[in-house]
């Protein structure tokens, strides 16, 4: 029964919020966000958050995380001490990577307007939903997945031809397309590593005249009070706690690529789009 057709007959239902942590709601944006909670609120990260403070005053270049349980999240140096903990935050980064992937599609469609190509980077070798709801929604876009070689064949790829996979690490190598698509990449990385990735990507795609494009999708914070501010300061707190990251103001991000690209469109809050510069 749905929640409002609960409501009008008294009879008790889910809340919003609960809705996002069980399974069996018959809608196809919907994600169980059961290993994300647990994550975000699991000693690991409570106790590495504990010491964000110290990290800044001693000015430690090791997130608090890698600081207090000597390895890294999401690498294979972090299942070897806890491979529980590794499985969930594994989960979890699937289901924050895969929510509400329709609205940036949607929202920020022109951004994608006229694409031929793109390389979709740091694909997780499986479902890689970002990329194929791209395609489903641009059926003329050849779309190419870089994925990390660990990662390559350790999930079962979906045999549909949507997109193709390559293996290779994007600090060295991003295979050419018109578009490269940095989804959710570069909130995990210090600005010396976005840096050098920028630098891949400025040689995997032709110039600003022939439609080179990086289209980059982050939160960028916006100091606006509210709910969304709220979110985004949290997010920050997360991945300065967990990785050697953080979420980026329009500045920051504008900083980045300065030099070597010029800011072409921002949305509200959570995609931003480059493209080189006329000189690109
Ligand atoms: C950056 S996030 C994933 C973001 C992804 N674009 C998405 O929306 O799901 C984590 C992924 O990056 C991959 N990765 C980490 N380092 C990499 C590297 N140097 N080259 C390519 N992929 C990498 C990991 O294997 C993991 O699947």
């Amino acid at each position: 029964m749905s929640t409002t057709r609960a409501r009008r007959r008294g009879a008790y239902c889910i809340n919003p919020l609960s809705y996002l942590l069980v399974d069996g709601i018959p809608d196809e944006l919907h994600v169980n966000h059961r290993s994300f909670v647990l994550t975000a609120t699991s000693s690991r990260y409570i106790d590495a958050a504990m010491g964000l403070a110290d990290c800044f005053k001693k000015d430690v270049v090791a997130p608090p995380f890698e600081e207090l349980h000597g390895a890294t999240l999401f690498h294979e140096s972090m299942e070897s001490v806890d491979a529980d903990f590794h499985k969930m935050a594994n989960e979890a980064l699937e289901v924050h990577d895969n929510f509400g992937i329709p609205i940036p599609l949607r929202e920020f469609s022109d951004l994608f307007k006229g694409i031929q190509s793109v390389t979709y980077c740091c694909g997780a070798s499986g479902n890689d939903a970002f990329a194929r709801a791209l395609v489903k929604d641009f059926p003329h876009i050849n779309c190419t997945v870089l994925v990390d070689p660990k990662m390559i064949g350790t999930k079962q790829q979906a045999d549909d031809g949507i997109v193709s996979y390559v293996a290779g690490d994007i600090f060295n190598f991003i295979p050419p397309a018109q578009t490269v698509v940095l989804m959710l990449v570069l909130h995990f990385l210090t600005d010396e590593d976005c840096v050098k990735i920028l630098a891949q990507c400025r040689k995997a795609i032709p110039s600003r005249e022939d439609g080179g494009k990086v289209i980059i999708g982050d939160i960028v914070i916006d100091y606006s009070p509210g709910p969304l501010l709220e979110t985004h300061l949290l997010m920050d707190i997360v991945f300065m706690t967990m990785t050697k990251g953080r979420q980026r103001e329009r500045i920051g991000l504008t900083g980045l690529c300065s030099r070597s690209f010029v800011l072409a469109a921002f949305g509200p809050g959570t995609i931003g789009g480059v493209c080189p510069g006329s000189n690109g």
